[in-house]
């Protein structure tokens, strides 16, 4: 260690920035080989992919950083970001380092198989085949826990590695609220007669056409294309390289337009993001969205709260029409109450706004007793056609459609579900707060102007990076802790106009 904060402070940013471009380098491989990657190619990429992501580790939790870590620990007179990027390293090098080796080698091991009997076990839509390999991540998740340690719930150490600072205790109290208002609006909507039409939406939408208008709706977004690009994949996603290099992908369907339009907004509030972090956070490893809940509010921000307001449309409609005149048969009116309809689904990924986040709590249900040995994995398909009659009344068919739908439980992902429902919490709270500082928000959105969501999301959640817990921007950004009080009531409000409740 050199003698004054100030150069060991400069110091390890220039460690971080090293560990930066291992991260940057490994995410150019992994898009390529998710883009533009012939088939021969990909066993060859895995091996490059693995050799770097093994040097990564070693980075990250090397001796130097752990001498960095002692030295920092404890000292005055290191300012809001430092604090933020010692403690971020300190995270992650525990994270790590508390796994013994070869456990952890095994469990990656596990994982990548998992990943591939999940996908044999979906086509068959059989259980049984992906079960024993679930029931050993399970068994890992508990081991790491005991490793790790916890405070008062075992699933709090796991939920805070998507969003640091969430618990149990938290969650159960705002998803709770939101489930019974949720259930209780979905029954009103079924008993309506004033049923949205949607039949209009089928037609035939050659991919190239589809992707000019998704690039049109990411320009009046604000999507920055100096600063990044729109890719075909099966399934859409959004990576950084740097906050100049932001890269979304789509899927296009070719019977309706709806799919790829929306997941373009969707991941171009990921990008928009990614691309308004400040420069000067390169080398803090703070350079990217705070965490999974965070920037699940910034994407489901602009594909619903704004997406499918009358606002955008009245504003954006012209971009259909002009492009697709069989829309000129179909008014304003009609195409704002379609993109909106409510219909409890069986896939997660398909779901319409309502109802998004009771499939969201029935895996937080689930995942939260899985790890307290409530239930074993063995009931899960029983438990998961239980939970779906009953909030969203409806029974999965097979396996497929129902518990294998999703394929984070074979990535070890526990504890990632709950950031879905939490951005439209935090969105929602958002909402409030823009309105507020932006009396006129809805007149200008009505007018096209989108740039004003842009540059106030900036000024108030992009340009801080990680900087602070996710808990403490929401507090700093709106001044009220976590509530789905704002969400519940914005549900209310929309879905009671739309279905005339
Ligand atoms: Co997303």
């Amino acid at each position: 260690m050199k003698s004054t904060l100030e150069e060991n402070l400069k110091d390890l940013r220039e460690y971080l920035k090293k560990v930066e471009y291992l991260n940057s380098a490994i995410s150019v491989l992994y898009w390529d080989a998710r883009v533009m990657i012939p088939k021969k190619g990909v066993e060859y990429r895995s091996e490059v992919i693995g050799y770097l992501s093994t040097e990564l580790y070693k980075l990250q939790t090397s001796d130097t950083v752990k001498e960095y870590i002692d030295y920092f620990e404890g000292k005055d007179g290191l300012d809001k970001v430092s604090q933020s990027m010692v403690e971020k390293v300190k995270k992650e090098y525990n994270k790590s380092k508390k796994i013994p080796e070869d456990r952890y080698t095994k469990y990656v091991v596990l994982t990548s198989r998992a990943e591939d009997k999940w996908g044999e076990a979906k086509n068959k839509s059989d259980f049984s085949i992906f079960k024993p390999y679930l029931e050993e991540i399970v068994s890992m998740n508990k081991e790491f826990i005991g490793y790790w340690g916890y405070k008062k719930d075992k699933y709090d150490t796991l939920l805070d590695f998507y969003e640091p600072g969430i618990t149990v205790e938290k969650l159960d109290s705002v998803f709770g609220e939101l489930k019974d208002a949720t259930i209780e609006l979905l029954n009103k909507i079924k008993k309506s007669t004033h049923v949205p039409e949607t039949k209009f939406f089928k037609g035939n939408y050659p991919s190239k056409g589809q992707e000019e208008l998704g690039k049109a709706f990411l320009n009046h977004m604000g999507f920055d294309f100096e600063a990044g690009r729109l890719d075909e994949t099966m399934h859409p996603f959004t990576i950084e390289f740097s906050n100049k290099d932001v890269r979304i992908t789509t899927n296009y369907e070719l019977n309706d337009l709806r799919p790829s339009l929306f997941s373009c907004i969707h991941e171009g509030g990921h990008a928009i993001y990614e691309q308004n972090i400040p420069d000067d956070l390169k080398g803090t490893t703070l350079g990217n969205g705070v965490s999974m809940g965070i920037h699940e509010s910034q994407s489901r921000f602009y594909e619903n709260i704004i997406g499918r307001s009358r606002e955008f449309w009245t504003a954006l409609y012209p971009e259909i029409t002009k492009r697709y005149p069989e829309y000129k048969k179909v008014s304003l009116d009609d195409f704002y109450r379609g993109i909106n309809v409510v219909e409890p689904s069986f896939v997660r990924c398909d779901a319409d706004e309502l109802t998004y986040s009771l499939h969201i709590i029935i895996r937080y249900e689930i995942e939260k007793m899985l790890i307290n040995d409530k239930i074993e994995v063995e009931d899960l398909p029983k438990v998961w056609n239980e939970k779906y009659e009953e909030y969203l009344g409806i029974t999965p068919r097979n396996d497929a459609e129902g518990v294998l739908q999703d394929i984070h439980w074979a990535s070890g992902d526990f504890g990632y579900f709950p950031s879905y429902a939490l951005g439209n919490l935090y969105g929602a709270q958002f909402l409030n707060k823009m309105k507020k500082d932006i009396p006129d928000l809805s007149e200008r959105i009505s007018k096209g102007d989108l740039l004003v969501v842009k540059d106030w999301l900036k000024e108030n959640i992009h340009k801080y990076g990680s900087i602070y817990t996710p808990a403490e921007l929401l507090l700093k950004v709106t001044g009220e802790p976590l509530t789905a009080k704002y969400f519940i009531d914005y549900l209310n409000k929309k879905y009671s106009e739309i279905y005339a409740l």
